[in-house]
């Protein structure tokens, strides 16, 4: 994930700009750079690899400017060099880029053709000629980014320098976090309170859709309507920003909505969007063509995510998957196949079930791969093969930004395996990997809809029993969403395949139970309209996640629905799991439960 910092300083800003890039490390990435405003001029250096190379290109020539902005980058369009670092500029401006563009390709086109001439590959330095283009024809800084933003599709945040403005900076967030600070050098933007604690003492977070103007007297909020809106302000205190909670009540709100950042990194991690391929960063120890199956194991939302894989590895790969729950696989003694591959999925990577059965997979000959979001942890180091997903620390016990990442995951290897194997085209691989890098932001469009979820969230707080309906890959999710119902409000949830209705639960239902079915836009939708409707003819309390096409097919009496963009995506649960987790978290929320720590529970089971 990439790192931005701007500063509207009082002394040259350049060492402070290295020494929050220095304070975003964590984030990982592969090239740096700053730009600063010398005489009013745009003045910019950059280094690929780490930031002492950047350091030194400033030893020999340094910058003396009193406004800039910096940024690390981890590499999602173009290659990991000097060329394609951040800041990227256009005659009028300087722009640094968290996130993915999606749409960036038919911009770059519609500006080449009225004369932009581009010097990268990137997404990004499309971001700069858009604002350029809008100031050409006339437009403000402020209104020109405020124009351009209504044109860019996907999951980012931006910070921009203007040409002859020594006392502007703007920033802009949608999917991926940003925030202003005050302090007495001056003010501030970062992508996290960690890259600013040591120079601001008030922090305030831009919400979904910001954007920021930010001059040394005055800092404007204005949000996704372009209106002018106060954001809350709080006290940076040293320590604080370790684990922050941001704006959030919750560490497990904020992580529900660090989603479209952290899945746009895992996924960055993955692919090379330019190229539209999967890119896989390690090599798998294994030829793929052998492969007869794959063994998949792990516990609880882990699992879960592992099942809903299972759909995509036998479709695009066409590779048969035996998957089972880590405590009952290792007990099995299941045999598993000569030089077969099994992949372990673990959040902490310290499970003591799943660890048991990476053993068992272990001494039974198998190329052992593991999903893991902790680098350092057991599952990860007894591995052959470790595929991170980088969720960053995940505070709430019950799993969120993991599951998505594990599923990206899970998708950018399944189409490898099956590129591997000579079963899948490039031409597939090219609309699957266009279908992931629209995931982020149709995650963050999901977000927006909270309002009306938590609404749906408080009809089913009152119940004792509910049931989770889904097909394909949104049956596990059906199964994760009853898991986060349980585990955060204690009550009884249960997830079933839709098609399963018939054959048993369709006796249970009664209006006290509500009945929630996720509908994805896929080839079961009129099945599960079928199942929907059978609840709706037997007077259930029924709530529909799905498309509006879904709604006006089930012709139905709905007690709550929650609309979703039409997508015809195969990897549509990575969306549907955001109102999926919002809804146990909000009846949680509103019955009054310890949302970050639910009762019983804990963060990593060390034991059996
Ligand atoms: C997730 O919401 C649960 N708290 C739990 O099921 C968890 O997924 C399971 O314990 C596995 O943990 P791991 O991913 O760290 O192995």
């Amino acid at each position: 994930m990439c790192g931005i910092v701007g500063i509207l300083g009082r002394e040259p800003v350049a060492p402070s700009l290295i020494e929050a890039l220095k304070r975003l490390e964590y984030r990982g990435y592969d090239s740096a750079g700053l730009a600063t405003l010398e005489q009013g001029r745009l003045t910019r250096v950059r280094a690929s690899g780490k930031l002492r190379n950047l350091e030194e290109k400033l030893a020999a020539s340094p910058l003396s400017g009193t406004s800039g902005i910096g940024h690390t980058r981890w590499a999602t369009h173009g290659r990991p060099n000097e060329t394609n670092a951040h800041p990227h500029i256009s005659d009028k401006l300087a722009v640094v880029h968290n996130g993915i563009i999606e749409n960036f390709r038919e911009l770059r086109e519609e500006l080449a053709a009225k004369g932009h001439v581009f010097a990268t590959e990137t997404d990004s330095e499309v971001v700069a000629h858009l604002v350029a283009e809008q100031i050409r024809e006339g437009a403000g800084p402020a209104a020109a980014v405020a124009r351009a933003l209504t044109r860019l599709k996907g999951a980012f945040a931006l910070a921009f320098l203007f040409d002859g403005e020594a006392d502007l900076l703007i920033g802009a967030r949608r999917g991926a976090p940003l925030a202003a600070g005050w302090g007495e050098g001056g003010v501030y933007l970062g992508s996290d309170a960690l890259a600013l604690a040591p120079f601001a003492h008030t922090i305030a977070y831009l919400e979904e859709g910001d954007h920021v103007v930010l001059t040394r007297e005055r800092v404007t909020f204005h949000d996704a309507a372009g209106h002018e809106v106060e954001r809350r302000r709080q006290p940076l205190q040293a320590g604080s920003f370790l684990v922050d909670k941001g704006n959030f009540r919750h560490f497990m709100a904020k992580e529900i909505h660090e989603q479209p950042e952290v899945v746009g990194r895992t996924l960055s991690h993955y692919l090379d969007l330019a190229s539209g391929t999967v890119r896989l960063p390690f090599e798998l120890s294994f030829d793929a063509k052998k492969l007869s199956r794959v063994t998949i194991s792990a516990c609880g939302t882990a699992f879960y995510a592992g099942l809903i894989a299972r759909y995509w590895i036998e479709r695009y790969a066409r590779l048969a998957v035996e998957i089972d729950i880590a405590s009952e696989f290792r007990y099995r003694e299941a045999p598993l196949p000569n030089d077969g591959l099994t992949i372990l999925v673990s959040q902490s990577g310290e499970t003591a079930d799943t660890l048991a059965a990476l053993r068992y997979a272990k001494t039974h000959g198998q190329h052992i791969l593991s999903i893991v979001n902790v680098e350092t942890s057991t599952i990860a180091r007894e591995s052959d093969t470790v595929a991170l997903t980088l969720a960053g620390p995940e505070i709430g016990v019950a799993s969120t930004k993991a599951f998505t990442c594990q599923l990206a995951v899970f998708a950018c290897l399944a189409v490898a395996l099956g590129r591997a194997r000579g079963v899948l085209s490039e031409a597939e691989e090219k609309a699957l990997v266009a279908e992931l890098a629209a995931t982020p932001g149709l995650m963050a469009d999901a977000l927006a809809h909270e309002a009306r979820i938590e609404l749906v969230a408080r009809d089913v707080a009152r119940a004792s029993s509910v049931l989770y309906l889904g097909r394909g890959p949104a049956y596990p999710l059906a199964l994760e969403g009853a898991l986060k119902l349980k585990e955060l409000s204690y009550i009884h949830a249960e997830g079933y395949a839709a098609g399963e209705l018939k054959h048993g639960p369709i006796a249970l239902i009664d209006y006290a139970m509500p009945v929630i079915v996720l509908a994805p836009p896929d080839a079961t939708l009129e099945k599960t309209v079928s199942n929907l409707q059978e609840v709706a003819a037997r007077g259930g309390h029924l709530i529909l996640i799905g498309s509006r096409a879904a709604r006006e097919a089930a012709a139905a009496d709905l007690a709550g629905f929650v609309e979703l963009p039409d997508i015809a995506s195969a990897f549509a649960v990575l969306v549907y799991a955001v109102p999926v987790q919002l809804l146990a978290y909000h009846a949680a929320v509103f019955m009054g439960k310890d949302v970050d720590q639910p009762r019983n529970l804990a963060k990593s089971v060390t034991v059996e």
